[in-house]
């Protein structure tokens, strides 16, 4: 399990700073919305109303997300969204960009309004960084479109708690317009002008520059490193967007001579869909369906236990726990947000993907049970521990 820590003792009760890094168990409290503004033609964010008893709760830290739970059209429909606020005197705020046929982001853009209720899960996610006021540390972002989201969170809380330290961002985008929080990003510039630097690469806008047309991609990470700034020297990169994007700017940093731990980089568009897909096709071709393929499987969540028998096959312990009663947290069940992390207590269990649990919690027996089989006759799995 990765740990963070902020040095900083901020006192101000405004503020919704997480000051420890234990981790609680993910849960939904139905919170009201204060506040939906439109940010480009495709986005808006929300604020949510905090009622006094649960400020802890949703305390957080910068780069975390939350998940938003409501029915449409019958059914019951949960997505991530990234905080785009600093928990340092802001609204708890996330954005939410509308994606062609996305259930939940149509609905956030044109059906919302201010006064209506959602369930919303206590903040979740280990895309952050320690913060220490006495640092004077190097970041540098690469975010493409509404990967921004976490990284405007994580450069507001940097550059006002660390005094010292710089922050540089490389933003894809496609034109001028659809550039996310693009009036805040501009304002922040002129606050912190000598810490924060900004770079705007866009697809279909002529900056009369060729490094800044196009999109993040090798030639591009290799330019600015060569022009910009020292590849080893830098303390922390933070890279959010597309799956592609993140490989190439990871793998890139990587040919630099970046070491992999300060590398930090979050999935945003690994479609659950798809992925919940590879991973069946997966189970069945490799499992048969035979009878000494079944467990007996018991799950622990507030301390009550539920039993079910499940075979081998394509299903996941958080689905098949889901369908036996149990209110098992999930979220993107596409090993990316580790809302439904849990740890195996007892028996063999294996994992189709993971791409949120560190090797050391992997090691503690922790998996991703929306990715998760049983291989042993018995298996426990506790979410309290
Ligand atoms: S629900 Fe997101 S990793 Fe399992």
């Amino acid at each position: 399990m990765r740990f963070f820590s902020f040095k900083k003792n901020n006192d101000n009760t405004n503020n919704l700073l997480k000051t420890t890094t234990e981790r609680s168990r993910p849960t939904f409290h139905v919170l009201k919305i204060k506040d939906i503004k439109r940010e480009t033609d495709e986005s808006v964010s929300i604020a949510f109303e905090l009622p006094e008893d649960l400020r802890s709760n949703y305390a957080f830290l910068p780069g975390q997300y939350l998940t938003l739970r409501t029915e449409i059209g019958g059914q019951d429909v949960r997505r991530s969204y990234s905080i785009c606020s600093s928990p340092l005197n802001e609204d708890l705020r996330v954005a939410v960009k509308k994606l062609d046929g996305g259930v939940f982001s149509t609905y956030a853009n044109s059906e919302l309004k201010v006064g209506d209720e959602l369930q919303v899960m206590t903040p979740e996610g280990t895309f952050t960084t320690s913060i220490d006021e006495k640092a004077a540390r190097s970041y540098v972002a690469f975010a493409a479109g509404s990967g921004i989201t976490p990284i405007m969170s994580l450069m507001k809380t940097i550059l006002e708690l660390e005094p010292k330290s710089t922050f540089t961002l490389y933003f894809g985008n496609r034109t001028t317009g659809s550039i996310i929080f693009r009036d805040e990003i501009d304002a922040l510039k002129n606050r912190f002008m000598d810490r924060l630097r900004v770079n705007h690469i866009l697809s279909r806008e002529d900056q009369g520059s060729d490094t800044t047309r196009g999109h993040i991609d090798a030639t591009k990470v290799k330019l600015f490193a060569e022009r910009f700034f020292e590849p080893k020297k830098v303390d922390a990169y933070f890279i959010c967007g597309p799956e592609q994007m993140i490989h190439t700017v990871k793998d890139t940093l990587g040919e630099l001579g970046v070491a992999k731990e300060n590398i930090r980089f979050e999935l945003f568009t690994t479609s659950a869909e798809t992925t919940n897909k590879q991973s069946n096709e997966k189970a069945q071709e490799v499992l048969k369906p035979k009878a000494e393929n079944l467990s007996q499987v018991t799950v622990i969540l507030d301390g009550e236990e539920t039993h079910f028998e499940l075979a081998y096959d394509g299903r996941t312990i958080t689905d098949a726990a889901t369908d036996a009663g149990a209110d098992v947290p999930f979220s993107c069940k596409g090993a990316v947000c580790c809302t439904c992390r849990a740890r195996v207590i007892k028996g063999e269990v294996e994992m189709d993907m993971n791409y949120a649990l560190e090797p050391e919690e992997v090691e503690d027996g922790y998996v991703l049970t929306c990715q998760t089989h049983p291989r042993s006759s018995e298996v426990v799995i506790s979410f309290d521990e």
